[in-house]
């Protein structure tokens, strides 16, 4: 750590002296912990301006777009890798040498199935609940059966668990979507790559044989790829705050999937095909753009604007482009809610108030019409981002767990009652 130093001078007292720690990438950081002694807390709704941790995963350069996986940029990994690669990278830190990859993927692949009993409890929720309800409960439940590799302060275990997540999500979620349709649950195939054997358990039945079709399944990995990992964002951040209570990855897991599905965070993609079904026609976009600018009204375009991002997201871009490719393949092209994204997008871009406040699609905004081209139902949308971000929300547990942290527990600025006298009756 740097030894720059920030003061800090607060109505002519003596200058509080703050250290100022560098990263490789980023802004500095200015080291508060030593304000409470002083009768400060720093005050930041929203983490705005906040560092919680220091990491070494996910770079966000949101100025410029830029997004680094240990350091190699997104469009790379999307053009050059696959997903259970990218997921190695972010649990090891590293490319996996063929070797390597070739152990990882069949070490992966052959732990895909779930424990038998697992299937009841499913038969606990509605059929018509909403997937992401049954997922935060299933992956939660996890912790009931994995009694063997639960000891957090054991690498060993903490790797089996970053394994079994990676394996079983995929047939966790596609048991959440059978169960929805009232179909049998369809057990894993280990010859099948990983996407392949995803949309082979969401889309095939005992009555017929199903081949994934190939343009489909990368089309499937990218989105996965894509959604791996995006630094301390709500979801991560919720891990990371559970996790620092010593709580079962599992749990930790779970608790992440909760945060990832409101429509602020990772529901936008469902909200995008649930906003562009809703718009129906291009006549009726200026309509939905003047509601998304007028501060009484509570709409915002969905799948646009960024904490982080104030440039192109570029996840966007290249889901942009296998977005186009998987309509292509399917004679989709002229998809009307595409034509309408496409149109919006242009407008939305070309606009004022979405240029003076940087607004710019984000991750959620192409990914819904891949994921329906696919023909993955919509209310499916954001358990499909839960699974790609298993790896990511997994390696920052890891990272934190592996190190030296302590319990997260924020402060707060007090407006309420001071002390009061409960009256005599
Ligand atoms: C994800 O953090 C991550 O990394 C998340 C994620 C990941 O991979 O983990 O990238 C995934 O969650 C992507 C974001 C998906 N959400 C949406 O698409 C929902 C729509 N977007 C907004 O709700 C919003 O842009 C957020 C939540 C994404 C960001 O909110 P911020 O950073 O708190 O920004 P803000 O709400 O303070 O907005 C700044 C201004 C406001 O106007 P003013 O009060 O300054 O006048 O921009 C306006 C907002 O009203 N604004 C929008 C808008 N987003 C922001 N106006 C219209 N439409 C929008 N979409």
């Amino acid at each position: 750590m740097a030894d720059k130093k920030a003061q800090l001078i607060i109505e002519g007292k003596d200058p509080i002296e703050l250290p100022i720690y560098e990263g490789t990438l980023g802004p500095d950081v200015i080291d508060v912990t030593s304000l409470t002694a002083q009768g400060y807390f720093t005050y930041d709704p929203g983490f705005v301006s906040t560092a919680a941790t220091e990491s070494k995963i996910t770079f966000i350069d949101g100025g410029k777009g830029q997004l680094l996986h240990r350091g190699y940029p997104i469009e790379d990994l999307a053009e050059k890798s696959d997903y259970l690669e990218t997921c190695y990278l972010l649990l090891y830190g590293e490319l996996p040498t063929s070797e390597e990859k070739e152990e990882f993927v069949a070490m992966i692949m052959r732990h895909t199935m779930v424990h038998e009993q697992i299937h009841q409890f499913f038969h606990g929720f509605r059929r018509d609940s909403h997937p992401m309800a049954v997922m935060v409960g299933v992956v939660g439940a996890l912790a009931a059966f994995y009694h063997d590799s639960l000891d957090i302060t054991n690498q060993r275990h903490r790797e089996i668990t970053a394994h079994r997540l990676i394996s079983k999500m995929p047939t966790l979620a596609a048991m959440v979507y059978k169960y929805s349709i009232g179909q049998p649950f369809v057990y894993p195939r280990n010859d099948l790559n990983y996407a392949e054997n995803f949309l082979y358990m969401m889309f095939s039945t005992p009555c017929e044989e199903y081949t994934p079709n190939p343009v489909l399944a990368k089309a499937m990995d990218r989105v996965f790829l894509l959604h791996a990992d995006h630094e301390q964002n709500a979801s991560t951040s919720t891990v990371r705050l559970a996790g620092s209570s010593g709580a079962n990855p599992f749990a930790c897991i779970s608790s992440g999937i909760a945060a990832l599905w409101g429509p602020a965070h990772g529901g936008a993609n469902e909200a995008v095909l649930n906003m562009l079904e809703e718009i129906g026609d291009e006549s009726r976009i200026e309509e939905f753009i003047e509601r998304a600018k007028d501060k009484n009204d509570p709409f915002r375009l969905m799948g646009f604007g960024h904490r982080v991002y104030k440039n192109y997201d570029p996840r966007a871009k290249v889901m942009k482009e296998h977005c186009d490719q998987v309509l292509a393949e399917l004679g989709l092209g002229n998809d009307p809610l595409l034509k309408i994204a496409m149109k919006l997008e242009k407008i939305a871009l070309e606009d004022e108030y979405f240029i003076e406040k940087k607004l710019y699609p984000n991750v959620d905004f192409y990914s819904g019409i891949i994921l329906k081209a696919i023909g993955i139902p919509v209310e499916m949308f954001t358990v499909i981002f839960a699974l790609g971000r298993t790896p990511g929300w997994i390696a920052h547990w890891k990272e934190m767990i592996g190190g030296s942290y302590r319990i997260g527990r924020p402060r707060q600025l007090y407006t309420g009652h001071t002390a009061r006298t409960y009256p005599d009756k």
